[in-house]
This record gives C-alpha cells, structure tokens and sequence, in this order.
C-alpha cells in the first residue's frame, strides 16, 4: 500500500515515552548467561535495558506514555477520538491492550484497538491513524507502541536475550493548522517469505502451550540474528530513501533521523547507505535495547524533549521488524 498527499494535513501535536524503573546491565546479565559487557557492547551498542515490574504489564507502561503525550499536546484525555496500540506482548490475546489503555486513560469516547507488527507496529499505527484523520473519520488519535519484551525472553538464550527491553512511546496526531507541521509521507512493507527468522512459535493457534511443550520455551522469541541483520539494513535503507524521494526532500534537507534501535551497527550502516552523518542519526538503544514497537517512538520523544529538532525541520523514521515488516515516515515538524 502506498502512500498519497493527504487531503487534511495531520500533524504531531505531542510526543511522550515511559521506561520502567529496573535497570538490568551488561554486567548483571553476564552473571546468568554466558556473555559479557564487551561481547554485547560491541555487536550491539546496548549497555543496559529496563525491565517491567512483574504488575506492570503493557498497558500501564502504554498509558504512562499516552499521558505524557496528550499533556504535551495540551489535550484531555476526554477528547481523544482514537487510540491504537502496537505491541506483540499485549496484557492478554483478547481483549486488546488499547481497551485497557482507553480504560485506563478515562478516554472513553475513542475507539481503541491494536495492531501487531513487531517493531514496525509504531509507524503502521501511524500511517493508519494519519489517513483516518485525514479522510475525517477522527479529528486526533493516540498512537501507542509499547512492549513487556521481558515477559517473551529466553532468559537462557543468549542470542536473543542481551538485545531486549521493556518500555513504550506514544504521540498524539490531529488534523494540523496553518504553520504547523505535517506528516509529508509514509511508507510501509512486508515480506511473509521471512516468517520464521524471527518469531514466537508457540502460544498462538498453531501451538497452543501445553503441559506437554510447556518447558520448552516456544513461548519465547527466537531469532536468526545474522540473516535478520542484512535483510534489516536494505529493507530500512529503501524505506528511508522513498519516503525522502515521496516528500521531495534531500539528504542535506533532513535534520535528524531517527530509526529503530535494534543495532548500533544496523543504524551505522543506514547512515552509511544514506549518506548521513552519524550525528544526525538519533540513538538511545544503549539505554534501552530494543523495545520492539516502542523503541522508535521512546527515541521520537527523548529526541523531541532533548530538542534535537524543532517547528519546520524534517525528520524521518524508520523501522524494521518480525514479519518481515519494514516502515518509513517523512515529518515536516
Ligand atoms: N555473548 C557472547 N557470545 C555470543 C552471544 C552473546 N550474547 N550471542 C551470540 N554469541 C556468539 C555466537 O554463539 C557465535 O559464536 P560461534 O562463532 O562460536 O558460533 C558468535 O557469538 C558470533 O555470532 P553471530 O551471530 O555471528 O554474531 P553477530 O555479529 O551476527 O551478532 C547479533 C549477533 C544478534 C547481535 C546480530 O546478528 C544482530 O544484531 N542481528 C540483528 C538482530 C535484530 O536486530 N533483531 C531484531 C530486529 S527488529
């Protein structure tokens, strides 16, 4: 599905993140499984990552976020029209987390549902929810990409789980006025030929848990990391450059981009490919890992509030994830 000009330009009208407190370091994780500080330092630029409380599930991490972006787009939460929420670890399979985030943010005129995309999942949400806006169906959404990672991770497998962490981001969209900014173009796509390099094999209808599988960790994330890596940097790479070509911008036009945080290295060679310079390349995964769907949009926040760009620049996102998925989003602030 490609993208068009929207009839009613959409805007970002706040952004807002939340970590939990727990912070796990290299060095305690290096205590439990066989790795070490260096090892993961330098095949992944990651330092450290948080982890959920065992009573703090997706939702309240979504809604901490939520509320920190409608306070920063000075909007109740009454009037929020919209509420989506992209996450592959949801409180439970049905009902979906964002009836919870609804519940739970007192926004109970909007309607609420989630999407799973894996780390893509924030900017589909974005897309869906811009041309929903822009067809004027909602006049604003809440999207949310928010992720308990902790609570999918082998603990025992040391490939997958020095990479992860928990967390969620979130902003506000709404039709824009005169001088404010606009989302200029997205771009989204998927490759189900790719299923099985990263994936939880069980817990969904093709295997269900049971007593008899229930040791065998198939309700865990499982990855082919090297093969992951490469299909990673072309996909994002493409996605970056048509967005950039569709908003008719140029390398030297962008202030900032600011991309999934799954890889330093993935993210040097993106820069790398676009012929950025790694100082206009947000990072925030040595804090944090990879947060799955709320990665991109706790790095969107902490690089609004740190005032790494401002009304007028242009900023893009990009992402990549399980599926495979890939998106792109081009902002005029
Ligand atoms: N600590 C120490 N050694 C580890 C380790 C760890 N945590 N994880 C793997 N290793 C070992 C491997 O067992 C392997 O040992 P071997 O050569 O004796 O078999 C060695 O390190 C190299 O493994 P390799 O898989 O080639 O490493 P890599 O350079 O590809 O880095 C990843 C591994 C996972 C960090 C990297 O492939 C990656 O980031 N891939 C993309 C993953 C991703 O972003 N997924 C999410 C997408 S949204």
């Amino acid at each position: 599905m490609n993208s068009s000009t929207s009839v009613v330009p959409v805007t970002i009208a706040g952004t807002g993140s939340y970590v939990p407190e727990r912070v796990l370091t290299n060095d305690e994780l290096a205590k439990f499984v066989d790795t070490s500080d260096e090892w993961i330092t330098t095949r992944t630029g990651i330092k450290e990552r948080r982890i959920a409380a065992d009573d703090e599930f997706t939702s309240d991490m979504a809604t901490k976020a939520a509320e920190r972006a409608l306070e920063q787009a000075g909007m109740a939460a009454e009037e929020v029209e919209l509420i989506i929420v992209a996450t592959i670890t949801p409180d439970t399979p049905t009902p979906a987390t964002a009836c919870h985030v609804q519940a739970k943010l007192g926004s109970f005129s909007a309607v609420a549902f989630d999407i799973s995309a894996a780390c893509s999942g924030f900017l589909y949400a974005m897309k869906i929810a811009k041309r929903l806006i822009s067809d004027g169906a909602y006049s604003n959404a809440v999207i949310i990409g928010a992720e308990k990672l902790s609570s999918v991770t082998n603990w025992e497998d040391r490939n997958t789980c020095v990479l992860f962490g928990d967390g969620a981001g979130a902003a506000v969209l709404r039709r824009s006025n005169d001088g404010e900014g606009r989302i200029l173009a997205t771009e989204m796509g998927t490759d189900g030929r790719h299923t099985s390099l990263l994936e939880i094999k069980g817990g969904g209808s093709a295997c269900p848990i049971t007593a008899a599988n229930a040791e065998s960790n198939l309700q865990t994330l499982s990855m082919q990391g090297r093969e992951v890596f490469k299909l990673a940097v072309n996909a994002m790479r493409t996605a970056a450059e048509t967005v950039i070509e569709r908003a008719g911008l140029k390398p030297d036009d962008i202030k900032l981009i600011v991309p999934h945080q799954a890889n330093l290295r993935i993210i040097d060679a993106i820069a790398d490919r676009l012929s950025v310079p790694n100082e206009k390349v947000y990072v925030n995964l040595d804090k944090y890992g990879n947060t799955s769907a709320a990665a991109v949009a706790i790095a969107l926040d902490e690089a609004h509030r740190e005032g790494r760009f401002k009304r007028g620049d242009n900023i893009i996102l990009v992402v990549f994830g399980a599926g495979l998925t890939w998106a792109a989003t081009a902002i005029e602030w």
